[in-house]
């Protein structure tokens, strides 16, 4: 993984690292940014509407800030998919830790009159754990699948929970599935990584200085605007594929948590969304990866070393693989699953007792997602 230094702008802070890990090679050139196929007309020009502000940088007037990690969508998720942007995540390593008053997430630049970021504390006890962006396309498919789907693979017993989260609903988006809705968590990407409040999270996060506003006064994004950007990321099409043999994928066992399909509901309000096999590669359940993959962060219904099986759908858009980017490449992916007590270990023992033939059939049926 490299680290690259990120463009300074006018009002921020010097330039900060960031992490730049190489693409993994693209098998398919092809676009991402495209819409579902058979939108209506207004859904497409929600679709659209969405689509540009998930591009535009926010600015100081809006409400960004007064403290924040990047200005717009695609500085973390370029091309919808992942990076070069990414989250820093402060973690306490055992009971001497200092608490964390501002929250666990580094927020590093400034606007409205802020002059201190929030930081991880220097204390040996203290430590940051890197978080990469999956991917936004494919997220409506995956919000669009019944909740009776996912409770299924949990019971087929593979291993693997359902992320029931505290007010019973099933947790769907982010690495540890804390998010039920993708309006829900475009609320809580605009207030946390941008600082823009909105009416269902009105109160600016805290920080070092006790600012509780910035150079918008009151609410910075309308419900409305939530909605646009939910759209957007809802309405993205599934990114083309190549058809390549995925016996081996199926064979040692990696589809028992990256499903190759699920059915959505077929009532969803938007038609291109209802009844489709949506071919996302994961069972939307939070698995144990084990010691190597923990990351001691509890969220929503997930313990420190659980993450949701992270969908393949475009992995091959990604850059960097696992949720902090430690792979460049299939192979790397697959070694990071093996690890004192994870649930992969005896995939990743199959993997490796496989022949040359068919751990290179296995990379290329990967690499093709
Ligand atoms: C500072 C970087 C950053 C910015 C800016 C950012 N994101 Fe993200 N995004 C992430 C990270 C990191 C995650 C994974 C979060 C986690 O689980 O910790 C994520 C997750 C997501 C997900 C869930 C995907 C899934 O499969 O679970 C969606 C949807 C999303 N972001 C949309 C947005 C939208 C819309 C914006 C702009 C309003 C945005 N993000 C801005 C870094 C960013
Ligand atoms: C026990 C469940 C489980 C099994 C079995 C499993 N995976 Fe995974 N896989 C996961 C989880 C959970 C993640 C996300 C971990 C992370 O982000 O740190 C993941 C991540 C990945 C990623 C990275 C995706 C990304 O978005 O960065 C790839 C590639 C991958 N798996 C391929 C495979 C292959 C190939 C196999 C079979 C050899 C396999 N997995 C077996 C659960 C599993």
């Amino acid at each position: 993984m490299g680290i690259a230094l990120a463009a300074a702008c006018g009002d921020e802070p010097p330039a900060l690292p960031e992490i730049a890990a190489a693409p993994i090679e693209r098998v398919v050139e092809d676009p991402s940014d495209a819409p579902l196929a058979g939108l209506s007309e207004e859904e497409l020009v929600r679709f659209e509407d969405g689509d540009a502000r998930f591009e535009l940088p926010f600015r100081e007037a809006q409400g960004l800030g007064p403290l924040y990690i990047h200005r717009a969508c695609t500085s973390c998720h370029e091309d919808d998919a992942r990076g070069p942007g990414a989250v820093r995540r402060i973690v306490r390593r055992g009971a001497d830790a200092p608490a964390l008053p501002w929250g666990d997430v580094v927020r590093p630049r400034m606007t409205a009159g802020a002059s201190v970021p929030v930081m991880a504390p220097a204390h040996p006890a203290i430590g940051e754990a890197v978080r990469l962006a999956p991917a936004v396309f494919a997220r409506g498919l995956i919000e669009a699948i019944p909740d009776a789907a996912i409770e299924a693979n949990a019971r087929r017993g593979t291993g693997g929970r359902v992320a029931r989260l505290r007010d019973g609903r099933i947790g769907r988006f982010g690495h540890k599935a804390r998010t039920a809705t993708l309006d829900e968590f475009v609320a809580d990407a605009l207030l946390g990584d941008m600082g823009l409040t909105s009416p269902v999270r009105p109160e600016e996060l805290p920080g070092p200085e006790g600012i509780r506003d910035d150079a918008k006064p009151g609410v910075d994004v309308s419900d409305e605007e939530i909605a646009l950007l939910a759209d957007y990321v809802r309405l993205l099409a599934m990114p083309r594929r190549e058809a390549r043999d995925g016996t081996v994928f199926e064979e040692i066992g990696c589809a028992t948590c990256h499903l190759p399909s699920m059915r959505t509901r077929d009532d969803h309000p938007v038609r291109a969304l209802r009844d489709v096999d949506a071919a996302i590669y994961s069972d939307l359940l939070l698995h144990d990866m084990g010691d190597g993959l923990a990351d001691g962060i509890e969220e929503g219904a997930a313990s420190g070393r659980e993450w949701r099986t992270a969908p393949l759908v475009g992995v091959r858009h990604l850059r960097g693989l696992m949720h902090d980017g430690r792979a460049r490449t299939v192979r790397e992916a697959i070694d990071a699953h093996a690890s004192e007590g994870s649930e992969a270990n005896e995939v990743v023992a199959r993997w490796r007792a496989l022949g040359e033939d068919e751990q290179r059939a296995l990379i290329t049926f990967v690499e093709a997602l």
